[in-house]
């Protein structure tokens, strides 16, 4: 669960010139969690059909030449600031849960440059950057909105996070940790992460004023593992019938579902940004 290797996929397609519209690129950008670099079938996955991403891939630029720290906070620091994770403290292992660490309060971030642009912004799921006390939260780093959790996994379904420690006192730390803004959220347990955060992902757009530019940061838990004690979950109603998911154990069959939905759910938001010509 440490070991991540988050793939980034950055989207910026300019608005046509009408009407009031903004000339400036609005900017939606996904970071898929733990999605390794073969497991798409872009890169020649045969295990692992995921046509969306390979759709948008293929109708945009592929940018092979860029790393990425295989850490999620170091990872996301990075993201933000453009700056490597060493010189923003953040080149240790990612942060536990309960620990009073994160991306450093005079760090300017990306959303905050891009707000001094005009820029809306808006970010969704997996944070990762601290949250010792609320101006280490999103809504306090740049964004306008945040729905989300702060740790870096939760349960897909009932949305709490379970970490071990390393305190005689308190074996482990236990809790929800899904929020909008600062407000903890408790009536969406139960309900499958990684569709609330494409229909969160797709409200955004399509209220979206489009005579301001919008920078978007969705920033999917799938296809991450949940607790350690649930840790892949993919919906019961989801399709089983790939050839390929019956051949494997339980374990990689559920990790190939979680990731397949993501790439499913993407789409769906594309039909929301296509809806919305942006
Ligand atoms: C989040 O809070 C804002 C402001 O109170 C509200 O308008 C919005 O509907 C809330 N979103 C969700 C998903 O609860």
């Amino acid at each position: 669960m440490n070991f991540l290797l988050p793939l980034l996929i950055l989207l910026v397609k300019l608005n046509c010139l009408k009407g009031k519209e903004t000339s400036q690129p609005h900017i939606i950008f996904i970071f898929a969690d733990d999605l390794g670099w073969n497991d798409i079938s872009l890169h020649g996955s045969p295990q692992i059909p995921t046509p969306n991403i390979d759709a948008l891939a293929l109708n945009g630029l592929i940018l092979h030449n860029y790393y990425t720290w295989r850490l999620c906070t170091p990872s996301r620091g990075t993201f933000l600031t453009g700056k490597y994770p060493n010189r923003l403290g953040l080149q240790h292992s990612p942060i536990k849960v309960g620990e009073s660490s994160g991306l450093p309060l005079y760090e300017v971030t990306l959303p905050q440059h891009l707000k001094k642009l005009g820029y809306r912004t808006h970010m969704i799921g997996k944070w990762h950057l601290g949250y010792q006390t609320k101006e280490y939260t999103p809504t306090y780093r740049g964004f306008d909105t945040f729905f989300g959790f702060l740790n870096g996994f939760i349960d897909y379904y009932d949305h709490t996070v379970w970490e071990p420690t390393f305190l005689a006192n308190i074996p482990h730390y236990y809790g929800l940790d899904f929020h909008n803004g600062t407000t903890i959220l408790k009536d969406k347990q139960g309900q499958y992460a990684t569709h609330l955060f494409t229909e969160e992902a797709e409200n955004i757009i399509l209220s979206h004023d489009t005579s301001k530019p919008l920078f978007l940061y969705l920033s999917h838990l799938a296809s991450h593992t949940g607790n350690d004690f649930k840790p892949v979950q993919a919906p019961p109603e989801q399709d089983h019938s790939f050839s390929v998911y019956q051949r494997r154990p339980l374990f990689l069959q559920k990790n190939f579902l979680t990731s397949w939905l993501l790439t499913a759910n993407i789409i769906d938001m594309m039909f929301a940004v296509s809806s919305q010509d942006v």
